[in-house]
Formats: C-alpha cells, structure tokens, sequence
C-alpha cells in the first residue's frame, strides 16, 4: 500500500509540473494563461502556487502516466483518470481546465481542483474524487505553506476558496489557507488547532459566507479557539476586494477591521431584521442578552450591554434584570430536566 501511495504522489508531482509547463510555455496554454493574468494572478503566485493547464483531450494523461509506466488501474484509483462504461477504457478526468494542485500537510501533491475557463463548462470547478490520499474534508489549501506564518503571526486567515488565498498571499497575508468548498469540519479545526489558537474568517460577503462564518464560529468557539470576523463590503469575496481596492486596504481591514466574535453574532442576527418592528427588536435583545451572558469577562459583558442600551435607549439597569431572569428561567429549566431524569432513572426497573 504504501508503494502506492508513493506512485499516486509522483503521477500527481509529474503531470502538475507538465500542466504548468503548458500554461506558461506553448501556444496550448495562452488562453488560460491570458485568463488568469486578466484575473489578476501575478506570474509569481502562478510559480508559486503551480497552478498549470490541462488540455482539451480526452487521452492526454492516458499516455503522459502510460508512457512513465503508471497503471491505468492506480491512476483510476488516484482520481486522474475515469472509465467509460461501454467498454472500460480508460479518459482524462480534467481537460481544458486550469489545475490548481493540492498539497496535503507534508508538502505533497495528492489531488487537484481544476477550474472552467468559461460559464458553459459547468461545474466550476470539478475535483479528484476521494481518495486513498485525499479527503476535501481534511485537507486545507496552503496548509503546508502557511504553517510557518501561522506560528509566527500567532493567527491563521480562513478562507472560503483557494482564489482568495492566492490573491491573499500575493497581497502579503501569508498566514492564509482555505477549506475546499466544504464546511469546516472537526478535522480542520485539529490541523489548524496544531499551530494557533487564534482564528480570523474571511469569507465572501454573500449570505452563504454570512452562514458559513456564524457556523465555522460557532464550531471554532467550542474549541476556545479566539475568533475574528471580516466583513467585506458589497457582495465581494476576498480576491474580488484586493482587486478593487488593492492589497494596503486588504491588509488593514483584515488585520485593522475584523469584527471580535461577539460583535459578528450581533450583525448576523440583525440581518435581514427591522428593528422598527417592536416584535423583532425585542427578539433581537433577547438574542444579543443570552449571547453577551456568555461572555466570561465583566469588563467586556458591560460593554456590549451598554451599547445596546445606548442604542435602544433602554437603561443598564433593564437590560441586566432582564439578562438575569433568563438565567433563572434557564436555571428552572435544567433543573426540571435533572428532576426529570432522577423520575426516570427511579423508574428504570432493577435486574
Ligand atoms: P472564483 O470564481 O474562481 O473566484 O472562485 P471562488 O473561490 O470565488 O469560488 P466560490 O466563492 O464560488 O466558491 C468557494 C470555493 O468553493 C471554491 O474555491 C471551490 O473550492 C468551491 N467550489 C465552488 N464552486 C464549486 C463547484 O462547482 N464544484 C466544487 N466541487 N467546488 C466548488
Ligand atoms: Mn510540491
Ligand atoms: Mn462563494
Ligand atoms: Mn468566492
Ligand atoms: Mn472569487
């Protein structure tokens, strides 16, 4: 078995080297080539990050693995190639696509995301299926680069999609990885758990990176893990806002402007409310009361009370009576539970 892990990782090391040399060297390539330098990648994250080209055709790495004597079999196994089913040959899995290779956390290449260059070729991007080597829900982008920054810096920036790490790091934020189009998992939280107890999100401003980053807290603050939030203007996502607005204003909104976890729940629960409406202003409160009760420190429990008080104009005094009576009322409710439980257990019938 671990022969063949070993050949997996040199099929995935060859072909990721010749797919960078179509991108940057032959006529093949230019189109892709042109496309990501429209985007804005520079040729130094291109070299950096190896991104390469795969060619319209369905058996280019058929015979680039075949002639340095892999088995269509293990490469099958490896997520390169697919079958057809009429007859069982063997076709490229990734064709015309750009190839961004992934690393896992030894620095090896073992899979590859490969992105459309057009909006016809669906799906945007299209993966390495699992594998023996690759799972996308332990597998971090960057990881293996960043982990050195990640240390140093005391902090790790979570991205939503491997663009804006790339844009990230070109920008001079090196401490950056990103999940591969999945939720955050347990496993992702151990990887990074390894090297720093502190977290800033950085996902697309859309609603599906709002709900990504209230879940991806959610999961991280179970950890005890410190917790900021970025929250970029107009619907951009990470790469988008480096573009626009270039990577000086990048580096001060995530390093100067993030959001503590507290103050993200408070503008998440607002979205999308009116607290004109006295039944949603008063959900609100009560939502903003039973999360700032959380909060361990006093000095920074006061804070948050006061600005609500100052900003619904209801005093201190209020919001503190109200927040302690959720606690008794939770209080009550437990101890129902545990009496309830007590009932139960009495009744469980002894052997
Ligand atoms: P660009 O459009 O190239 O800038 O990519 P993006 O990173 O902005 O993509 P998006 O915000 O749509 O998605 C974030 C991440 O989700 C991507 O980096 C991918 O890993 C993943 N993803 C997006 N679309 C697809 C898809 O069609 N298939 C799969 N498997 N993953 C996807
Ligand atoms: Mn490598
Ligand atoms: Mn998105
Ligand atoms: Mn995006
Ligand atoms: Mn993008």
């Amino acid at each position: 078995l671990p022969k063949e892990h070993s050949l997996i990782i040199e099929a995935h090391e060859l072909l990721a080297k010749f797919y960078h040399h179509l991108l940057m060297n032959t006529n093949e390539g230019a189109r892709a080539l042109d496309y990501l330098l429209k985007r804005g990648f520079t040729k130094e994250s291109i070299q950096k990050f190896k991104v390469g080209y795969s060619l319209p055709e369905w058996d280019f790495a058929v015979k680039f693995l075949e002639n340095r004597g892999f088995t269509h079999d293990l490469m099958e196994k490896a997520g390169l190639l697919s079958i057809r089913e009429k007859d069982g040959s063997y076709f490229d899995r990734f064709r015309d696509r750009l190839m961004f290779p992934l690393h896992d956390s030894k620095g090896r290449i073992v899979a590859f995301s490969a992105r459309a260059l057009t909006e016809e070729n669906q799906p945007k991007y299209l993966n390495t299926p699992e594998t023996v080597l690759f799972n996308k829900s332990s597998l971090l982008y960057n990881y293996y680069n960043a982990r050195a920054h990640i240390r140093r810096q005391g902090n790790v920036v979570l991205f939503e999609g491997f663009a804006d790490v790339i844009s990230a790091d070109s920008a001079e934020v090196k401490n950056c990885v990103a999940v591969m189009g999945t939720a955050l998992t347990e496993k992702h939280i151990q990887l990074l758990n390894r090297l720093t107890n502190s977290v800033t999100l950085c996902f697309d401003s859309d609603s599906a990176g709002a709900e990504a980053a209230y879940r991806s807290g959610q999961m991280l603050a179970n950890y005890g893990i410190e917790i900021n939030v970025v929250i970029l203007p107009d619907k951009l996502d990470p790469d988008d806002y480096i573009r626009k607005y270039g990577p000086e204003k990048f580096r001060e909104h995530v390093i100067g402007n993030a959001q503590t976890w507290m103050a993200y729940k408070l503008h998440y629960f607002r979205k999308g409310k009116n607290l004109q409406n006295e039944g949603e202003k008063l959900w609100f409160i009560e939502k903003a009361l039973v999360e700032i009760g959380k909060l361990e420190n006093a000095v920074e429990r006061e804070l948050y009370l006061r600005q609500l008080s100052d900003e619904f104009s209801l005093s201190l005094e209020a919001l503190v009576e109200q927040q302690s009576q959720m606690n008794v009322t939770r209080e009550k409710k437990q101890q129902k539970n545990i009496d309830q439980k007590n009932i139960n257990q009495q009744n469980i019938p002894q052997p």
